[in-house]
């Protein structure tokens, strides 16, 4: 075979001998309009003539890249575990400064450079259940916590230790749909059973259990249900779970024996009024010995979201609760094998369990640039709401939390012919024009799944307020004329 006038021998790693479960992984978030847009905006650079000057990208939930300000706290104790020479410079506060000295004698050699216990820190593990404690009023054993490289990588650790049989007997996982494709992803590089059970979306993207009924009773006849994975607040969808809902999906989950995994990444992105985040946890202690001693749990938080957003730290953690002591022991050697997560990002989530306290020198500043960005958040998620409300053709439920609008949208029939001509699905071509003709780069609601005929996209909240209206009115304009151009 010859490729650059190159001649290469048969190739041992072709497309036809390689991993087929990697072929048949797809992530939408960065999926071709990601692409395109990189294009585009190369496109822009080398002085090509578009009908806007830059591409907006509100297509992932990285929220420094929108130009989120980083907590001044959590940096500079960052900065003195990584250069604590520092530690000698009178600019930085004392409770930075004793933080860090705190994070750097917990590390091997004094450094954020060495490896870690590869379940992660002593300290920062007893940091995290003190914080899960204060958050839930339950106590939290340190030995049950895991720091992982962000909550990616504990979701995929948990899901690969869960998968096992063959054919009528291979683990079945039960995600969402709309879902965070990390699921699905996960789920087909591991060869395991997608259960889809549908989100309602007249109801505020409510969680019924008779649909994860329906779900679970149809997938028994081919694969072996084994556990449920529930996103709360919801990313695509920006609904927050009440606690009554909870409560249901925890008897369900008793019921029919599966495992529970609540990915809590947003848990502090909780905007709209009578919502209140409920951690998984909380509420399973609160029901009783019955529950609180059967149901097997396993709930994730992230360094990435809330109003950190230090998303390239990867830091995280998972607490397992009720997990069999020999699988833990099973998690154990696993977790050995990557040898630690990322030590900068073990420090960093430390300080975001253990934030300033209202005595401490930085706390004013703390609580002032906390309070800024998820009030930001909150005006940003109404906002979206109302302006997709007023435009003829697009739905979009209330956004209660985490930081993203999944608005529907209706397609005329022309459109959606034109699309299949095309050989793409109708909201990958919505999506596509939008930003060939705007520069705006949404995902379509495809990447995350959605019922049979419908249509949507998924719009971050992060750009700038002034930025996010000059969105919110271009998508409104493309809205408007693209329907006009195929009615
Ligand atoms: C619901 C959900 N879970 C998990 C993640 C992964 O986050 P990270 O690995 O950065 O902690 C994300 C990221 O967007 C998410 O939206």
């Amino acid at each position: 075979m010859t490729e650059n006038g190159i001649l290469h021998p048969e190739r041992v790693l072709t497309l036809d001998t390689m991993n087929p479960n990697v072929k048949r992984v797809e992530y939408a978030v960065r999926g071709p309009i990601v692409q395109r847009a990189a294009q585009i905006e190369k496109e822009l650079k080398e002085g090509v003539k578009k009908p806007f000057t830059e591409v907006i990208r509100a297509n992932i939930g990285d929220c420094h890249a929108m130009g989120q300000r980083p907590i001044t706290f959590l940096r500079q104790v960052l900065a003195l575990c990584t250069y604590p020479e520092l530690l000698e410079d009178n600019k930085f506060p004392e409770d930075a400064k004793s933080r860090a000295r705190r994070i750097l004698q917990a590390c091997g050699g004094g450094s954020i450079g060495s490896y870690s216990m590869s379940q992660g820190i002593e300290l920062i593990r007893q940091d995290v259940a003190r914080y899960i404690e204060r958050r839930d009023g339950i106590p939290s054993n340190p030995d049950n916590i895991f720091l992982s490289a962000g909550a990616s990588d504990g979701i995929s650790t948990m899901l690969k230790i869960l998968v096992s049989g063959e054919g009528s007997t291979r683990t079945g996982v039960m995600i969402s749909i709309p879902q965070y494709p990390l699921y699905s992803a996960a789920l087909a590089d591991l060869g395991a059973v997608q259960i889809n059970y549908y989100l309602d979306e007249a109801n505020n993207w409510g969680m019924d259990v008779s649909e994860l009924r329906r779900a679970l009773a149809e997938a028994k006849k081919h694969c072996a249900p084994r556990a449920l994975c529930v996103i709360n607040p919801g990313n695509p969808t920006g609904q927050v779970q009440s606690r009554k809902c909870i409560e249901e999906v925890i008897r369900f989950a008793a019921e029919e024996n599966l495992f529970l995994m609540a990915d809590e990444v947003y848990q502090d992105n909780v905007y709209a009024e009578g919502c209140k985040f409920h951690s998984f946890k909380k509420v399973l202690f609160e029901m009783g010995p019955k529950y609180s001693e059967k149901v097997e749990l396993a709930s994730f938080h992230s360094t990435s979201k809330c109003y950190m957003g230090e998303c390239g730290f990867r830091g995280g953690y998972m607490e397992l609760i009720n997990l069999d002591p020999s699988v833990k022991a099973q998690l154990i050697k696993m977790v050995s094998v990557r040898l630690c997560p990322p030590v900068a990002g073990q420090a960093l989530l430390d300080i975001v369990m253990n934030p300033p306290q209202p005595e401490e020198p930085s706390y004013p500043t703390y609580k002032k640039e906390r309070t800024a960005v998820l009030d930001d958040l909150a005006e940003k998620a109404k906002m979206t709401e109302e302006i997709f409300n007023k435009v003829p053709g697009i739905s979009c439920n209330p956004v209660q939390g985490a930081m993203y609008a999944f608005p529907r949208i209706e397609l005329p029939q022309k459109a959606i012919e034109a699309a299949k001509e095309k050989g793409q699905v109708p909201d990958m071509f919505y999506c596509m024009r939008l930003l060939e003709e705007k520069g705006i780069c949404l995902v379509p609601g495809s990447g995350f799944g959605q019922r049979e005929g419908t249509f949507h996209f998924r719009m971050t909240i992060l750009p700038p307020t002034e930025k996010l209206k000059v969105v919110l009115e271009k998508v409104k304009e493309f809205h408007l004329d693209f329907t006009a151009q195929y009615s």
